[in-house]
C-alpha cells in the first residue's frame, strides 16, 4: 500500500486540520519527535499515540497524517484502530485505506461485517471507491447498507460535544455510577458476572476512551456490532415482537425484548424475522439521563478497563 505517496494528493490534512492552534502545535512536535528520534522510535511512538484513546482525537490525526508520509501502514492497524475509534477517526482512516485496491479491499471487508460504521458510506468519496473493488454481490449489499444506515442526527452531535464538555468540567464519582449503570443498563448489559445479554459484555470497554465512549452510549446506532442488530419478527398468529433474536434449546429461539424479558419461541411459530441495521440499544435512553448522573456513569465506564491498573482517560 502506497499510503505515503498518496497521502497529498488526497488533500485529506488539509480537510481534517483546520483545528486552531493546539493541534498545529502539537503537529509541530511530532514532526520534531519524528525528525530527532531513529526512525523506527519515531513510528512506534506515533502508532501508539494513533491507538491511544488517552490522547485527544486532533493529536490522532495528526498522527495518522504523520505515519501515513512515513511509510504504508498494515491494513490490520487501520481495522484494529477503527473498531474502538471515534467517527472523526474512523473517517480519517477510511479516505486513507480507499486509496490504494487492497485497502479499499480490507475497508470494504470491514463495512460489510459491521466492524465499522456503515455511516462511512455517507461519504461519497468512500462508497464510491468501495463500490469501483466490490463485487455485483458486494455492491447490492453495499447499497442496502447505505439505504438503511441511520443518518447522522445533529441534535445528537450537540448532545455530544455538550456532554464532553460537562464530563470534563463535573467533579464526577465512579462509584455513584455504577448505581446508575445498575438501574438503567445492567438488563442488558454484563459487567464482570453479572447483567443481561442482549448488548455485549462491557468489561474492558473503558479502554475506548471517553470520545468512542460517548459515542457508544449517546449514538448507539453509530457502530452497531452485527451479532446485536435488532429483529422484528411477524409469528404465524400475526403478533409483532421485536428485540434480539438467539438461537435457544432445540427449535426454540429467545427474543429479548428491550426491557430484557425473555420469550421464548418455536421456530415453527415464526413467519419472519427481518434483521434490522439498527441497534438493539434503545436511542435517548442515556442521553435522557440527568446531566449529573450521566457524568457519574461515564466515569465509572471509563473504569472498565481490561488491564487493572490503566490510568483513567480522564
Ligand atoms: C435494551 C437493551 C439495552 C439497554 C437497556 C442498554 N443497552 Fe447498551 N447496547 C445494547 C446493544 C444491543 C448493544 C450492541 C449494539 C450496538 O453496538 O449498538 C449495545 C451497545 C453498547 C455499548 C457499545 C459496546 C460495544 O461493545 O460496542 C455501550 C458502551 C453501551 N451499550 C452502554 C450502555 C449503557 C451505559 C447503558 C445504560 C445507560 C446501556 N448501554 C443500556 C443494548 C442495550
Amino acid at each position: 500500500m502506497n499510503l505515503a505517496g498518496n497521502y497529498h494528493r488526497a488533500g485529506l490534512g488539509q480537510r481534517n486540520f483546520a483545528m486552531g492552534g493546539t493541534a498545529c502545535l502539537l503537529g509541530l512536535l511530532f514532526c520534531l519527535l519524528v525528525q530527532a528520534a531513529p526512525p523506527e522510535v519515531g513510528r512506534k511512538q506515533l502508532i501508539r499515540v494513533l491507538h491511544s484513546p488517552n490522547e485527544t482525537v486532533a493529536s490522532r490525526l495528526q498522527a495518522l497524517q504523520t505515519l501515513a508520509r512515513m511509510a504504508p501502514l498494515p491494513a490490520a492497524t487501520f481495522v484494529k484502530t477503527m473498531q474502538e475509534a471515534p467517527a472523526a477517526l474512523q473517517r480519517a482512516l477510511a479516505m486513507q485505506l480507499a486509496q490504494d485496491e487492497s485497502g479499499a479491499k480490507t475497508l470494504l471487508g470491514s463495512v460489510l461485517a459491521g466492524k465499522c460504521s456503515a455511516r462511512l458510506l455517507e461519504q461519497d468519496s468512500i462508497m464510491t471507491r468501495l463500490q469501483q473493488v466490490a463485487s455485483k454481490q458486494q455492491q447490492q449489499a453495499l447499497e442496502d447498507l447505505l439505504d438503511n444506515v441511520s443518518s447522522v442526527d445533529e441534535e445528537i452531535i450537540t448532545l455530544i460535544a455538550q456532554r464532553r464538555r460537562g464530563f470534563l468540567a463535573a467533579k464526577t464519582e465512579a462509584k455513584r455510577g455504577q448505581a446508575v449503570f445498575e438501574k438503567n443498563c445492567v438488563a442488558c448489559h454484563r459487567v464482570k458476572k453479572d447483567g443481561g445479554k442482549i448488548g455485549p459484555d462491557l468489561n474492558g470497554v473503558g479502554h475506548r476512551g471517553l470520545d468512542r465512549m460517548l459515542e457508544d452510549v449517546l449514538d448507539p446506532h453509530r457502530n452497531v456490532d452485527p451479532d446485536f442488530r435488532r429483529t422484528t419478527v411477524v409469528t404465524t398468529e400475526g403478533g409483532i415482537l421485536s428485540g434480539l433474536l438467539v438461537p435457544g434449546k432445540g427449535t426454540q429461539r429467545l427474543l429479548m425484548d428491550q426491557q430484557g424479558k425473555e420469550i421464548v419461541l418455536d421456530q415453527s411459530k415464526i413467519e419472519e424475522a427481518i434483521i434490522s441495521p439498527l441497534s438493539a440499544m434503545p436511542t435517548g435512553l442515556a442521553g435522557h439521563l440527568p446531566a449529573g448522573e450521566f457524568y457519574d456513569l461515564l466515569a465509572y465506564l471509563l473504569t472498565l478497563q481490561r488491564k487493572p491498573g490503566t490510568p483513567s482517560p480522564k
